[in-house]
This record gives C-alpha cells, structure tokens and sequence, in this order.
C-alpha cells in the first residue's frame, strides 16, 4: 500500500508496494518513499554491469529496513557480481600502429578511474615504458591526471606513444653475428607491474595487442583489451573505434579523385589499408561510388576489371574508379609484400601501382595510381569513433571494478559488452560475401574481379 504524502516505513510495513515513476528516481532522493523507488531502481539494473544508478541506489537503500525489498536486493546482488577487486593503480597501453579515437579511449578510461579514487598511468610506446625505462628520461611511465588528458578526446595519434615493433612475446634480440633470434619478455612486464604497484592494465589494441594481452592474463595480469584498429579486422566486435574514420577519409578521396579522374578520362586505382580484411575497400568504395572494389577474400581476375573499364568507356563514362585493398590478390597469385622484419607484421603494399598499370596495358587508357596510407589513420575521429571509444574506455573502467580481467569490451548494439580476449582473437574477421552490403555493392553493378 502507498499512502501518498506519508512515509510507509514508519507504519511497520513488511510488503510494500511501491509506487513507480523511474523518472523522478534521482531528483527526488529525500523523500524517503522515493528510497523505496530506488530499491527498485537497483533490482532492475543490476543486470547492466557497472551502472551507475544501481550504484548510488545501493547505498541510499541501505537506510531502509523494509525486510523482503533489502532482502531481494541482496540475493539479486549475490547472484549477479563479482568479488570486486581492491584497485590503487591503472594503467594504460596502447600497442600496434595508431587509430583515431586512441585519445578518447585514454580520456575515459582516466576520468572514470580517477573518480572512483584510483590512480592512473600511462605506459609509453607499448610496452617499452616498462621494458626499457632507461631510454626514457623522463620516465617510461607518465602519471595520467584530469588535466593531462584535458581537450585530447578530438585529438587523432596517442598521447602515449606506440609502437608495432618489438612484441614483448616474441621480441627481436640481435646476434652476435648480425642474424636475430626472438625472445619471450611478457614476464618483465608482469614484474613492472608490480614493482610500480599497478594493479591492472587496460590494453588498446588490435588482434596483435589483444593477443599480447591474453598471454599476460595467463601469467596472472589484471587486464581488460579495447578493440582498436582502422582494419575493423576484429572478431566478437561489430566495429573497432577508428574503421569509421578511415573509411569517411577514404571516400572523401574518392570523391575526389571523381572530378580528376573525369576531366582526363583515366582510369584511377585507389590502394587503401585493411592488411587482410576488405573492409575499409569495401565500405569507402560503395559509398565513394567505385566501379570496381578488390579485396583480400575475393581473389580478382584482372581480366573481368579491365572488361568493366571497357564497358563504361561503351557506354559513355570514360572514366573509372577502381579502388584495391592493400591485402587484394590475382587468381592464383600471392599477396603484394613490400618487407618482412622479424618481430612485426609484414608490411603489405604495392598493389594499386600493379593494377594500374596492367589496366593501362589491357585497355589502352591512361591510368594513375593513389596510395592513400598512413593518411587513413591519421587525423581526428569522426563523432562515431570519438563516442566508440569513449564508450570503450568507460567500460573498460567498470570491467574493472567489477572484477573483470582477460576480456575485451566490444560493441554490440546497442550496447557494449564483455568478451574472452582468447575469443576476441581466435580468428580475423573478414567481409562477409553474402552480407547485405556485398549484395547491395553487386546490385549496384560494381565489379569484384569474380
Ligand atoms: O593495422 C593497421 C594498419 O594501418 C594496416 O592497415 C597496415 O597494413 C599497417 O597497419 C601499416 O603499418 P605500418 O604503420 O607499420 O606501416
């Protein structure tokens, strides 16, 4: 029973019903009718991890004494979280090569750490803060504050530093005899840690960081991964935080290149990054109208492109846009490979100025290569990734505090959730080809090399 304008505590009750109206649950927290309401508030939410409501809720609840509400409450908590463990120290890394948003992720994950009383750490280039202190002067740690990370959420790079040589699991250590031989350090890592007391890591990074990030979680390491990559290459997430901005950049480009390309009636090939997923070749080259897209899971048979350029020349457009993922390759033939190191990723390249010339050979018309590299990743985020990412880091922080270690926070709409690291990296995610995307891209007559 509700008695409007009485507090049913005072009664004795032992069931009440309360009288709902979520809206007003925070501004009207006085009233002790409303702690009941907040009760409520905190059963039904429990569920999201680390909701702020249900944290607030929790201790006003805990002056009211309504027996059966507190007790539910409690058997709801016991089922639902995790033993929360006691944090002083965080700190952050970011690994691999830069995307835009890698400032906003560190943003949220710092002010969100600083309010619930922790202290924050930057770990500089990667790991090599850690590793090798000495070749850092002012310290390979940078203390994260609210103001050092004050107007840096639009900003694109690291304030950090990073670095996609030297993966602590497999480092490169030169021999005597000028050849290298890779090393395991991930135990120096655990062993800074605790020497500077941190007491668990949010680690940004694409499939090689994550995966780093689960071999440091098997050696006992607190750490929560943010999916970051420009490739959108990562299984478990709808999307990685700056895929978004890459590909805006992308078509602006081709949007571009349109008018040039027009005015001299050339064929232009447009190389963008992607290592071995298509999907920056794909989303930029729809919607920057290409006429014909090359990627990673399509092996193309140069051949059916060169019959597209000739068929729009027919037709009156005498001018084509085709645009290769770095990652493409030929029927039968092998990636394009500018180098490989030991210790890092081969370094893909070279297609685009490949595929121009052999459409220049086949069709007789003029063609020009654009490699638009690093210009991908570079730049401030678009409003999609500058909200991913601090989406990202906030739940990083919340992981956390609920006790959460070896997962990932991932998108999954509309919400973020947890995922195994193990999970996150077992396999690349590649371009679907019976999405609703490559169907639409086939609808609108663009060419695949198949
Ligand atoms: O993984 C991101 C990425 O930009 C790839 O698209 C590209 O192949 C690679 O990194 C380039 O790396 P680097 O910075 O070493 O040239």
């Amino acid at each position: 029973m509700f008695y409007p304008g009485k507090n049913p505590l005072e009664k004795n009750f032992t069931r009440i019903i309360i009288w709902h109206n979520a809206g007003n649950a925070v501004s009207a927290s006085l009233n002790p009718c409303t702690r009941v309401l907040y009760i409520e508030e905190y059963i039904a939410t429990t569920s999201e991890p680390g909701n702020r409501m249900a944290r607030k809720a929790t201790s006003s609840a805990s002056t009211v004494k309504s027996a059966s509400t507190a007790k539910s409450a409690t058997a709801k908590k016991k089922t639902k979280t995790k033993r929360r463990p006691r944090i002083r120290t965080v700190a952050i890394n970011t690994g691999g090569g830069d995307a835009p948003g890698l400032n906003a992720v560190i943003r949220a994950v710092t002010i969100g750490a600083i309010e619930r009383g922790w202290k924050v750490v930057g770990i500089r280039d990667g790991y090599n803060g850690l590793l090798m202190p000495e070749q850092y002067p002012d310290g390979g740690l940078i203390p994260l504050t609210l103001e050092s990370v004050r107007g840096i959420t639009h900003l694109g790079g690291t304030i950090l530093g990073t670095t996609n040589k030297g993966n602590p699991l497999e480092y490169p250590v030169q021999q005597k005899d000028g050849s290298y031989k890779t090393v395991d350090r991930s135990r120096e890592i655990i062993r800074g840690c605790k020497k500077h007391r941190i007491d668990a890591v949010v680690a940004i990074g694409g499939d090689g960081s994550l995966s780093i990030a689960d071999a440091l979680y098997e050696k006992g390491l607190r750490i929560v991964g943010v999916p970051k990559t420009i490739d959108n290459d990562l299984s478990e997430t709808v999307a990685t935080f700056g895929f978004d901005t890459a590909v805006s950049f992308a078509t602006e480009c081709l949007d571009r290149l349109h008018s040039t390309a027009e005015a001299h009636r050339r064929i232009m090939v447009v190389e963008v990054m992607g290592r071995y997923a298509g999907w920056i070749a794909v989303n930029a080259g729809i919607s920057g109208t290409a006429d014909a897209i090359l990627i990673p899971e399509i092996p193309y048979d140069i051949e059916k492109v060169a019959e597209k350029t000739r068929e729009r020349v027919r037709n009156g457009r005498k001018f084509s846009i085709v645009v290769v993922a770095e990652g493409a390759k030929p029927k039968g033939g092998e990636r394009s490979v500018k180098s490989r190191e030991v210790g890092r990723a081969e370094k893909l390249g070279g297609i685009g100025e490949h595929v121009a010339a052999q459409l220049q050979e086949m069709t007789g018309q003029e063609s020009r290569h654009v490699v638009l590299g690093h210009l991908q990743r570079g730049g401030k985020p678009t409003t999609f990734d500058r909200l991913l990412s601090l989406r990202f880091g906030a739940a990083a922080v919340r992981a956390i505090e609920e006790g959460q270690s070896g997962i990932m926070v991932a998108l999954d709409p509309p919400t973020v959730r947890y995922v195994p690291l193990k999970k996150a990296t077992r396999r690349m995610k590649s371009v679907p080809l019976d999405s609703d995307t490559m169907m639409t891209a086939r609808d609108l007559g663009i060419c695949f090399g198949d």
